[in-house]
């Protein structure tokens, strides 16, 4: 066979190979288009670190920040040191809303600490925030987006998504996915015997995003308190030895003693961080498709979210309720992440 033919052989036999394929095997995994609403709070900058650890498969637009485990002026410093030490200064952090929407604002200082991040030093990070607030920032780019194209995560209270959505309930159509960490159904509450933090802290703001009609998906207690910290899976973490492990294992040392006291549980969970594991692997996790109220009269029920897991009331089912999650899954998945970064 002359060197011409040979060419054309081997040339022809690609093609060949090529058209076996199956195209969908060759196409690049569709990154999510992503907005993190955020109340750093400790768990949430580890989850921050694990979301900015993942560039091919999460395009962060921004980390928007709203009041919650501390004050808004911590919560949004705290934002900014964590995607400082990610090193991804490239993605925006808006300040959102600074109280709730109608409920007299509560902090959690006693679980993050004085700064919403017990366990290492804080500082003022090199870069300040975005122009514009977060409310905007949420309605320009909803607005702006491809029908069904952009996901939020919601680690803190949903204040500034509801309010986005009360000012503009047309933004709706821009929305993918609503991954929020919240609620509690089968595991009781974390701040009262019923309610979890994040709706306890802004259960009018929860109800507008229920009733909104985007698709949702909530990472409750029923889930987060199934995946614990251990001594091994810490040690894991730790054995990295770069910058971020040691800083997810000192803001872990000092986080978790509240939850392991207060519950008698062996470790303590990393709540925020399963909406990112959720998003990166969703096949760690699985739940159902129920109806999901939140009680917002004032009372005993303040902020508690009312599942109908086995479909009594035949209400349409307007959320995916987590109630299982692979626990080691998810470490190994964050020890994975944290080791890409510095
Ligand atoms: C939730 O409340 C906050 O304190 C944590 O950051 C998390 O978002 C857990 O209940
Ligand atoms: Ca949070």
């Amino acid at each position: 066979m002359c060197r011409y033919t040979r060419k054309l052989y081997l040339l022809r036999r690609s093609l060949l190979l090529l058209s076996l394929i199956n195209p969908s095997s060759v196409q690049a995994v569709e990154k999510i288009d992503l907005i993190i609403d955020t109340d750093p709070g400790a768990d949430d900058v580890i989850a921050l670190l694990f979301a900015l650890a993942s560039p091919d498969e999460l395009n962060i637009h921004a980390l928007t920040t709203v009041a919650g485990n501390v004050r808004l002026d911590k919560t949004s410093r705290n934002a900014r040191l964590a995607r400082e030490w990610a090193g991804r200064e490239d993605v925006p952090v808006y300040a959102g809303a600074p109280t709730p929407l109608q409920r007299t604002p509560i902090h959690a200082e006693d679980i993050h600490g004085k700064e919403g991040l017990s366990g290492v030093l804080v500082y003022e990070p090199k870069k300040g925030l975005a122009k514009g607030g977060a409310v905007d920032f949420l309605i320009d780019t909803l607005k702006a987006a491809r029908p069904h194209s952009i996901t939020i995560a919601m680690l803190g209270p949903q204040t500034n998504l509801a309010l986005a959505l009360i000012q503009d309930p047309e933004i709706v159509q821009g929305i993918k996915d609503v991954v929020i960490m919240g609620g509690a159904h089968f595991n009781g509450g974390n701040i009262t015997p019923v309610a979890e933090f994040n709706l306890f802290a802004d259960p009018h703001a929860a109800e507008v995003v229920l009733k909104s009609g985007a698709r949702l998906t909530y990472l409750p207690l029923d889930v987060t308190h199934k995946i614990l910290t251990s001594d091994a899976r810490l040690q894991q973490i730790a054995a990295l030895d770069n910058n971020a492990s040691k800083l997810v294992g000192d803001i872990l040392s000092e986080y978790i003693k509240g939850d392991m006291e207060y519950f008698g549980i062996p470790g303590g969970p990393v709540h925020d961080a399963t909406v990112i594991a959720y998003l990166l692997k969703p096949e760690l996790f699985s739940g159902r498709h129920v109806n999901v109220v939140v009680d917002s009269r004032e009372g005993p029920t303040f902020g508690q979210t009312i599942v109908d897991w086995h479909n009594g009331l035949g209400a349409p089912k307007n959320a995916f309720w987590v109630d299982r999650g692979d626990a080691q899954g998810f470490f190994d998945l964050l020890t994975e992440r944290l080791a890409r970064l510095t």
